[in-house]
């Protein structure tokens, strides 16, 4: 195979072992699986009409982690985080097998309601998308039409509430009846993320929420996943390998729609297991 194979092939294949990386595409390279998890998938495909997008995946998700997605672009990483709460159910071509459970329900259950799981398992995207309302009623909207406050007072107090979660009431507190669009960048992204936790999430989908922002509103967001995490489980897709070594505790390595790799975030960043995460992450790919 090239000039050194003057050494017995066993030797070629432990030194090769011991220089650690596998090359194999069959399974997740890893623990897929963590002592608490708040989702467990097991086994996803998603397909777009004929063509497959994501192959045969199994992870848990850990209760009150961050965990982050990264991979290049159209590896399927946004495809498997809207599996999460059957965001993909709007995309007419799109059809997923294999079984995802939030603690112990099947999410994909014919009879279950998405109204409310799009509510326990939450999404903020790449783009901040606040509704053409004022910035009160970007938030109050959630809580009404799932029947979450009784009364005025109530709704006002899960207003400031959620405004404070997501790091924004100082600066709109003063401004509450003005429209959400005119807010900055990454105020707006902060408003999208308390109308998230409005309704009482327990679970909250990033994907690329500060790919559209400055860094200082990269920043902020980053330091608010951090406290988040306290009362929340994250995934977050990103397409920045800094910032999923800054905001999480595990990272999970996609390519060509197949779970390479996952660990905890260090180890990943640091010593990945498979080559083509390597390859990835020392920016030999990607
Ligand atoms: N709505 C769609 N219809 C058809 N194909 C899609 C659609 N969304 C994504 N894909 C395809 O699925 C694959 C994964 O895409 P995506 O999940 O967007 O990747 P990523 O988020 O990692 O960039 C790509 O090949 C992409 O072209
Ligand atoms: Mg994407």
């Amino acid at each position: 195979m090239n000039e050194t194979s003057t050494a017995t092939p066993g030797l070629a294949e432990e030194t090769e072992a011991a220089a650690g990386t596998v090359q194999s595409t069959d399974a997740t390279v890893g623990e897929i699986y963590v002592d608490d998890p708040r989702m467990t998938c097991r086994n996803v495909n998603v397909y777009y009409g004929e063509k497959q997008a994501i192959f045969d995946v199994s992870l848990d998700i850990g209760k009150n982690q961050v965990i982050s997605m990264i991979g290049p672009s159209g590896c399927g990483k946004s495809t498997f985080l809207r599996c999460l709460n059957r965001m993909n159910d709007t995309i007419d071509v799109c059809r997923v097998t294999g079984q995802i459970k939030m603690d112990e329900q099947d999410i994909y259950d014919g009879g279950l309601d998405v109204v409310p799981l799009r509510a326990s398992v939450g999404m903020v995207f790449q783009k901040p998308n606040p509704f053409p309302k004022s910035i009160y009623d970007n938030i109050a909207y959630g809580p009404k039409i799932h029947g979450l406050s009784d009364n005025k007072e109530h709704l006002d107090s899960i207003v400031e509430s959620s405004l404070q979660r997501a790091g924004l009431w100082e600066e709109a507190k003063d401004r509450l009846d003005q429209p959400g669009t005119g807010l900055s960048g990454g105020q707006q992204q902060r408003l999208c993320i308390a109308r998230a936790i409005a309704v009482s999430p327990e679970v909250i989908l990033m994907d690329e929420p500060c790919s559209a922002l400055d860094p200082i509103a990269t920043a902020k967001i980053e330091e608010l996943i951090d406290e988040l995490r306290e009362n929340f489980t994250i995934a977050i897709v990103t397409h920045s390998m800094q910032q999923a070594a800054r905001v999480s505790q595990r990272t999970a390595y996609f390519h060509l729609g197949k779970l390479i790799e996952v660990g905890e975030t260090d180890q990943i960043f640091t010593s990945p297991r498979h080559k083509l995460t390597e390859d990835y992450i020392t920016g030999r790919f990607g």
